[in-house]
């Protein structure tokens, strides 16, 4: 009998052993470099102007900024919102690892896009607000940021933490069983109704509007965003909601993140006027993107809740004579 304990305590150790492993191993390949480390100069002063700005957008350059021309965000949400701990997550939509893949091909404009032109399309459309200027000082801070944070990354390669996407799911999802995942699992801190809990007058110190930010509804994202998009937004929850939730190790089964992401984004929230020029090689349009024109012998339904393969393979079969349609770049 005294050898069951033993063996028990063996294989905690093994467990251990790997689980130390295994931490050091990913703490190695993302390594992100400590903002607070850096010296009080230039540099690290505007390293932590552009760390501020995206950990506390609506404070700074948003809806609360005191000088009312420095309003450029139009919601409640601030960066971080979706780009998890200041940018520096793995699998959390990190910013670190950003900077050596800018200039870069952007299907939805279909052009090469800058870095400034990248932060201001979710300037536009996630955070429901306009352009910051590009060489304007909030600009320059978020690069020198976001340059900081990628500096242990290789240029032209993105992060591996930037994406793996879910496989689809072969059929419909469905946001009647979404319905019953956010009221178990998201309602508790999204609040019943999705618009979050915003922070009452007693915690005045709190630079964000919001304690738990709105899924829909006037001050969420818009629905030209990429998090307006369910695929994109189920690949986002599995790996990190309920808040806390790391990817390696997620609440969620892949159908569930499925389910609400769908249940999520088929709620009303601000409209981006112009979505329509979104994507002008119709061959490149997300089978997600639930805004016309509606491509193909699809109903609009299908967009939001899938199954998107279907979508995916009549592009592909149809793909030079949806690029011959396609409206002119400017159009
Ligand atoms: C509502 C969620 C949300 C908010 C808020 C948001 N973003 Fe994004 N952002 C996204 C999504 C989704 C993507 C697309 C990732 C992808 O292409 O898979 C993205 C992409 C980006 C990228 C390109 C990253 C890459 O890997 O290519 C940058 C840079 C960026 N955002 C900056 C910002 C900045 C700066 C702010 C605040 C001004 C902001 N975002 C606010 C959701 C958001
Ligand atoms: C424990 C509280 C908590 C729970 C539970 C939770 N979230 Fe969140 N969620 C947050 C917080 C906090 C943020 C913003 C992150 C930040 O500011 O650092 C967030 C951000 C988000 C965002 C991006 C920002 C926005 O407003 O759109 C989405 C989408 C989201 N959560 C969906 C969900 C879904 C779906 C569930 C249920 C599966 C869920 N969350 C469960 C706390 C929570």
């Amino acid at each position: 009998m005294a050898a069951l304990p033993a063996m028990w305590r063996l294989l905690g150790m093994i467990a251990l052993i790997c689980g130390n492993l295994l931490t050091s191993a990913s703490a190695e390949e993302w390594a992100v470099p400590d903002v607070d480390a850096l010296p009080m100069d230039a540099f690290g002063r505007t390293v932590r102007v552009g760390r501020d700005l995206i950990v506390n957008t609506a404070a700074t350059i948003g809806p609360e900024a005191s000088d009312p021309a420095k309003r450029f965000s139009g919601n409640g949400l601030e960066c971080q919102s979706c780009h998890l701990d200041a940018g520096t997550k793995k699998f959390g939509l990190p910013l670190a690892g950003v900077w050596g893949l800018f200039p870069q091909f952007i299907s939805r404009e279909n052009e090469v896009r800058t870095l400034e032109d990248r932060i201001n399309g979710c300037m536009e459309r996630s955070m429901n607000g306009r352009m910051l200027p590009p060489d304007g000082p909030e600009m320059k801070a978020m690069l020198t940021y976001i340059r900081f944070i990628s500096a242990g990354f290789p240029t032209g390669r993105g992060a591996e933490g930037r994406g793996a996407p879910l496989p689809l799911p072969t059929a419909a999802s469905d946001p009647k069983h979404g319905e019953a995942v956010f009221a178990e699992t998201c309602a508790v801190c999204h609040q019943a109704d999705g618009q979050g809990k915003r922070w009452g007058p007693e915690d005045a110190a709190q630079r964000h509007r919001y304690q738990f930010p709105p899924l829909w509804g006037p001050d969420s994202y818009n629905d030209g965003a990429g998090m307006a998009r369910p695929i994109t937004a189920a690949n986002f929850i599995r790996a990190n909601m309920p808040f806390g939730t790391d990817y390696a190790h997620p609440v969620l089964s892949a159908q569930d993140a499925f389910d609400v992401a769908v249940f999520v984004d088929s709620h009303p929230r601000p409209h981006r006027l112009g979505n329509e020029r979104d994507f002008p090689d119709r061959a490149l349009k997300p089978a997600d993107a639930t805004y016309p024109p509606f491509l193909g012998p699809f109903p609009p339904s299908q967009h939001l809740t899938g199954p998107w393969q279907p979508i995916q393979q009549w592009q592909k079969e149809n793909a030079d004579s949806l690029r011959s349609n396609s409206p002119a770049p400017g159009d």
